[in-house]
């Protein structure tokens, strides 16, 4: 890479000292911000990388659980606590497990309480929807549009509290040693000015990094695996990262359609299942009969896209490789109510989602994967915590959809809750580690803007995209997987070949994406080919059985060439989760018919 002649100057940048720096403005960075202030922390700051109350929680669409038993008085904590490790297949970390699951009807109630539009019973009550593979309807929504809802009501309560904010920051750096977190450096993203934020404590929720694949339901420029690539350079260790959730439910388009294409692989929620939404092949067979007679279209989200593309794979898809979605036996007027940002967008593209079917395909979603934490949220460098998708332990395998906005609420509290109790001083970041970190990083930050390279920040990102849905897709193997690591050496050295522009511009930020992006992959294409066995969301056709030996966390510790891994036991349930798994609670899908 060349670069150009206006390098600025390593001493050119601000510097702001909090006690407690949060990364990120979606769900959980917002809870723990809540959770700060209201234990009366006010030396904090939340950064966020778009504009304010702008964040990728705003794309989560059909609800967060929480065992209210509005429908279901029979539900509670600890069988949604069961559901989550049975579909997670048993990696998950069942302490963290029970953290989520025993605080979410309170967190539920917290939130009506701040006034969070659900949509309710005729009794008023918090109504609740089916969600795939779980027990009973504990799926709180408002509407289809519950991410909206919920960063709108964390936003006005964190307003409340005078929580301060800063908006269009990108975080690039964690200044930390190894063992302890003194702060970040973050470039503004509409002046290019780079700043030091001093922190004695920071918390990592920026997200996760599904969208380091080609089709995927993450807005483009997010989930690049920002937060998991940022701990893993500061220290922290990445746990089970292979686990990517492929969605049953992306659209499918007509790729050579302008007005289409940019729908590929968006988010069909999983509400248009739960609300009884049927899948048909293009031979119009209601195929998840033959694959899940009594779970049907609610089964698991990795049952069911395996299901779509083995229909697809063997002829029976649609023209745009897909299968159909169908609500049309609803009435209008309830998809309308139920369903009403699909029904909308639907209807901008010139289809009635009450009257016709939809195309659907599965597409990257979630990674189940991420920062290996403890019980309170904090990575093994002291003084960092990483929640939300960020973090890694709550869902295994395969996540149960509405658990991930349960989980920013339940982990942000936890770590707000846990870093209160320190009374965090003002950060310092010492002066060696200034000269050796920082102003480096700085420097490095200079050289990569206006570099001039045979390719942009956009193509590499692009390649890199490509290569993992090819090599670490829904169905893998291992000479797929191993094939993937050497070619993931050529987008590497593409990445070191990039015309890159100016600071804080969009090919910059792409660019600075590119390296966390490419830092997660190797993770994921490396406990894919180590994970010999298929479990949840990773099926390895040369290993298609689940091995109980691997009933294993897979540990990413950063070395000085590239990563290397270890793994661990998984801890085992508590009495009561035990006794609710023993039960053997399951969907009856045909209460829904
Ligand atoms: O389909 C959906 O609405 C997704 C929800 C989730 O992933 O939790």
């Amino acid at each position: 890479m060349s670069t150009s002649d206006d390098t600025a100057d390593a001493s050119d940048y601000e510097t702001e000292s909090v006690g407690v720096l949060v990364i990120g403005a979606g769900a959980a960075g917002a809870r723990a911000a809540i959770e700060l202030a209201e234990r009366g922390v006010t030396d904090q700051l939340v950064l966020g990388k778009r504009g304010h109350g702008d964040a990728h929680t705003t794309w989560a669409r059909g609800g967060i659980n929480g065992a209210l038993g509005t429908h279901d008085p029979d539900d509670d904590w600890a069988i949604h606590a069961a559901d989550t490790l049975q579909e997670g297949h048993f990696v998950n970390d069942p302490g963290k497990v029970e953290t989520v699951t025993r605080a979410m009807p309170e967190h539920l109630r917290e939130l009506d309480d701040w006034g969070m539009d659900f949509s309710r019973t005729d009794d008023g009550e918090i109504d609740q929807r089916y969600f795939g593979a779980q027990s009973f309807r504990r799926t709180a929504f408002a509407g289809d549009h519950t991410g909206e809802s919920l960063l709108d009501t964390l936003v006005a309560r964190a307003q409340s509290l005078s929580v301060p904010y800063r908006e269009n920051l990108m975080v690039t750096k964690l200044v930390a040693d190894g063992d302890e977190v003194y702060g970040a450096v973050a470039v503004d993203l509409d002046t290019g000015q780079p700043t030091l934020i001093e922190a004695s404590q920071v918390v990592l929720a920026a997200g996760g990094y599904a969208a380091i694949y080609d089709r995927h339901t993450s807005r483009d420029d997010e989930n690049n695996g920002d937060g998991p690539a940022l701990a893993l350079d500061a220290g922290a260790s990445l746990m089970d990262t292979e686990f990517v959730q492929f969605h049953p439910t992306g659209m499918a388009v007509d790729e050579s359609d302008p007005e289409w294409e940019p729908w590929r692989g968006r988010l069909v929620t999983e509400a248009v299942r739960g609300e009884g939404g049927r899948l048909y092949n293009a031979e119009g067979e209601r195929f998840m009969e033959r694959y899940s007679p009594d779970q049907m279209e609610l089964d698991a989200r990795d049952v069911v896209a395996r299901a779509i593309a083995q229909e697809v794979r063997e002829g029976r898809g649609t023209e745009n490789g897909g299968v159909y979605l169908d609500i049309s036996h609803r009435e209008r007027s309830f998809v309308r109510e139920r369903l009403p940002r699909m029904y909308e967008r639907f209807q901008e593209l010139g289809v009635d989602l009450s009257e016709e079917p939809v195309e659907v395909a599965p597409t990257a979603h979630y990674g189940m994967g991420g920062v290996a934490v403890d019980d309170h949220g904090e990575t093994d460098v002291d003084g960092l915590f990483a929640i939300g998708e960020t973090m890694a332990g709550v869902h295994g395998a395969n996540r149960l959809g509405g658990n991930s906005l349960a989980e920013t609420l339940a982990f942000g509290a936890v770590a707000g809750e846990q870093i209160a109790a320190r009374d965090p001083e003002p950060g310092t970041v010492p002066s060696t580690l200034r000269d050796s970190l920082v102003e480096p990083h700085i420097t490095g930050l200079s050289t990569l803007a206006n570099s001039s390279g045979d390719y942009t920040p956009r193509e590499v990102l692009s390649d890199l995209q490509t290569l993992m849905w090819e090599h670490a897709g829904l169905l893998r193997d291992g000479d797929q997987l191993r094939a993937g690591l050497e070619q993931l050496e050529a987008v590497r050295n593409a990445a070191d070949d990039m015309a890159v522009g100016p600071l804080g511009s969009r090919s910059f930020e792409f660019a600075i994406d590119v390296g966390f992006s490419l830092t997660v992959a190797e993770t994921v294409l490396r406990g894919a080919l180590d994970r010999e066995e298929s479990r949840g969301a990773h099926y390895r056709t040369d290993f298609p059985e689940r091995d109980p030996e691997w009933r294993q966390n897979i540990h990413y510790h950063a070395a000085d060439v590239g990563v290397t891994t270890t793994t661990e036991a998984v801890g085992e349930p508590s009495e009561a989760v035990q006794a609710a798994l023993d039960e053997g609670h399951e969907l009856d899908y045909h209460q829904l018919e």
